[in-house]
């Protein structure tokens, strides 16, 4: 198993390279970003001794339908595509073979660290994906919720849970919803269930079930207000997107929208910058911090 940090490298223009220990995967653009990089790896790994014994590569198209699964460029075309990394001392299963992302999202690893320094008691993750969130609040001591409309991610999810000695079932105190957030957060509402943390880290669009669009521009405000009917007072809420329309100011503006129409107030806070991620390749967050 790698004992190493998953951390992005280096950028140069349109292609990137993130570490999962010792796989690489190279994200491009453009072609030719893609021969540059590929050019300025040898000197990469003399000066700084960090070697890989896999390079992935995948391309980055404009549309999300078009994504594909990484590529093997470099390498042991033997070697299993499952591998394990780690972070912080906490443990995530990789796919590479799974579909475009391999299963751990690295700009998200500061707000991974202030969600577990946090130790909340009852944590919402929608959007889970492989359940990142979910494990650490969980070695916290966190009951948590996790939901996605995919399957697999969620079997993905507790796979991670086991990978760190968690136990991923109800009476343990965690439980997974294969379903539509926008279905699961007003039955949970409705149910009077509260958390003191909720992370919201939607795709920039999805379709969920019953043909629903989701159109981050235009649904996140509905999303924070749905999730603000199961925060406690006092609750930390995550707001993170991907998608380039959006700035951190635009988040806080329509944050505050929404806090206003419900009467309620909140600090705002975000982690530092990652030396590792250059700002644009990171997903824009905002920790909505509610007042008791
Ligand atoms: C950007 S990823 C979330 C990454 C995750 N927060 C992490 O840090 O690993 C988006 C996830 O949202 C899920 N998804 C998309 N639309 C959804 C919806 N309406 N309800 C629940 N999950 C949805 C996708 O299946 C995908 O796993």
């Amino acid at each position: 198993m790698e004992q190493t940090n998953a951390h992005r490298l280096f950028s140069s223009g349109l292609a990137w390279i993130e570490r999962f220990g010792g796989d690489w995967l190279l994200s491009y653009q453009e072609e030719t970003a893609l021969d540059r990089v590929r050019e300025e790896i040898p000197a990469f790994q003399q000066a700084t001794g960090v070697l890989s014994s896999r390079l992935f590569g995948r391309f980055v198209p404009v549309q999300n339908v078009e994504r594909s699964a990484p590529v093997l460029l470099d390498g042991d075309a033997g070697a299993g595509l499952e591998t394990v990394v780690e972070e912080g001392g906490v443990r995530y299963g990789m796919d590479f073979g799974a579909g475009y992302s391999a299963g751990l999202f690295l700009d998200q690893r500061a707000n991974r660290a202030f969600l577990r320094r946090m130790s909340p008691k009852k944590v919402l993750n929608t959007f889970a994906y492989t359940c990142s969130f979910s494990v650490v609040a969980a070695l916290a001591g966190a009951q948590t919720t996790s939901v996605d409309l995919s399957r697999k991610s969620l079997d993905r999810g507790r796979s991670n849970f086991t990978l760190n000695g968690l136990n991923p079932v109800p009476d343990a105190g965690h439980r997974f919803y294969a379903e539509d957030t926008f279905d699961l957060l007003p039955r949970l509402a409705r149910k009077g269930e509260r958390f003191d943390a909720v992370i919201l880290d939607p795709p920039t669009f999805s379709r969920g079930n019953k043909g629903r669009k989701f159109q981050v521009e235009q649904h996140l405000g509905d999303l924070l207000a749905l999730a603000l009917e199961v925060a406690t007072p006092g609750a930390k809420i995550l707001l993170s997107t991907n998608c380039s329309r959006m700035t951190r100011k635009n988040m806080e503006l329509l944050a505050r929208g929404v806090l206003r129409s419900r009467r309620q107030s909140a600090d705002f806070r975000s982690e530092p910058e990652l030396e590792d991620i250059p700002a644009e390749l990171a997903a824009k967050t905002l920790w909505i911090c509610l007042k008791s």
